[in-house]
């Protein structure tokens, strides 16, 4: 299934009839919809000068947490170790910031431009313990991909 979405996460980054914001959600949409236990997608990206991310494009529903400062919840923490997170389950984690009473799980993969981590890719399931290296493998080659248009 993944891998199946690979060629179509190329031609939507491909595309020139759409702008980077427009080919960055359709690529949350493409993944939300085809992958039944992404519940929400989105991508988060360093907000200029400052320690935090601020959200970009997602698909799903809309969350309070559009400012994450560096080092806060899953997301932070990954703005600042530039390492895969993958939480199996939400509850045993201290430093994580709540968008919906729904999530089980989540995953979370830095995204690098010439080496420096600029931003992230976030999954929010609602299924249990959902994810494995496959998903890790998809989404930096998503974010690989993407960086190529950034
Ligand atoms: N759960 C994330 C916050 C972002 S929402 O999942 C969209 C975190 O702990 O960083």
């Amino acid at each position: 299934m993944l891998e199946a979405l690979r060629p179509k996460v190329t031609l939507i980054l491909e595309d020139k009839e759409i702008d980077t914001t427009e080919k960055l959600q359709a690529v949350c949409t493409l993944l939300q919809e085809n992958v039944p236990y992404y519940d929400w997608v989105g991508f988060y990206f360093k907000n200029g000068d400052k320690e935090e991310l601020k959200l970009g494009p997602y698909a799903g529903a809309p969350t309070d947490h559009t400012i994450i400062p560096f080092g806060k919840g899953i997301c932070g923490q990954v703005a600042v170790s530039n390492q895969n997170f993958v939480v199996p389950d939400v509850k045993a984690q201290d430093n994580y910031i709540a968008c919906s009473i729904t999530v089980k799980a989540e995953i979370v993969v830095p995204l690098f431009v010439n080496g420096k981590n600029i931003g992230q890719i976030d999954i929010d399931s609602n299924t249990a313990d959902p994810f494995s290296e496959a998903d890790e493998r998809f989404l930096e080659y998503i974010n690989a991909k993407v960086a190529e248009i950034l």
